[in-house]
């Protein structure tokens, strides 16, 4: 079955100093521009203050789909959401009302999404499933760019494809996604597929992401 996909270039390696000029360079042939925001409690890292990241949201071409690794999710999620971001994405592991804060999200029209860590089981939050719009399956331990692709990861992809059967919720990768990784992710079920330093440190960034498309379309009905 071919499906639509989406590539969502994460903009955490790209050059912070002209962030607003990276973002543009790729805006055109991406779906969503991926914005990495940590509070460097939840996850060892910090990337963009609130200040930039409302900039980036309203500055931007591409719709935002922000990724929180913040440990006060249910209160940042919406937040996030009003600024404009169009996808929000807050993990299970740092929510504590996870169906309360998927509906404020929503109430201010953004898609909401659930991630999940590497130790973290999808079934543990299958009864979510009919209350979302994405699960992030991560596929290396949230924190930093340039990290390898866990392929221990295929499976719980495999399994939440299962879960989800024909619904129409995306199932998005993130961590390691490259020419290399790109196909093994979208055979094990993602549709949605997040790549941050295979973009930004390929001389062609816009190049690189067609390619990856290219690569995450050839689908071997
Ligand atoms: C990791 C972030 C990822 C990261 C992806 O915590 O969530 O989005 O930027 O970068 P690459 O593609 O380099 O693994
Ligand atoms: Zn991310």
């Amino acid at each position: 079955m071919s499906r639509e996909i989406r590539i969502n270039p994460s903009i955490l390696n790209a050059d912070h100093d002209h962030i607003h000029e990276e973002i543009a360079r790729i805006a055109k042939v991406s779906d969503y521009i991926h914005l990495d925001i940590f509070d460097n409690k939840f996850a060892p890292n910090f990337s963009f203050d609130w200040k930039l990241a409302q900039e980036i949201i309203s500055r931007s071409e591409a719709p935002i789909d922000a990724h929180l690794m913040v440990c006060d999710a249910d209160y940042i999620g919406p937040q996030y959401a009003e600024a404009g971001a169009k996808s929000v994405t807050v993990h299970v592991e740092a929510t504590h009302n996870i169906s309360q804060t998927v509906k404020n999200i929503r109430s201010h029209g953004a898609r909401a999404s659930l991630a999940i860590k590497p130790r973290t089981s999808i079934d543990d939050y299958s009864q979510y499933i009919d209350e979302v719009d994405m699960f992030l399956i991560m596929t290396v331990e949230p924190g930093f760019g340039g990290q390898k692709f866990m392929t221990e990861m295929l499976e719980k992809i495999s399994r939440t494809r299962e879960l989800i059967g024909n619904r129409p919720i995306w199932i998005q990768v993130d961590g390691g996604i490259s020419q290399e990784t790109i196909e093994i992710a979208r055979d094990a079920g993602a549709d949605t597929f997040v790549a941050g330093s295979a973009v930004f440190r390929s001389l062609d960034p816009a190049a690189m992401v067609e390619s990856l498309r290219q690569l995450a379309s050839n689908v071997k009905d």
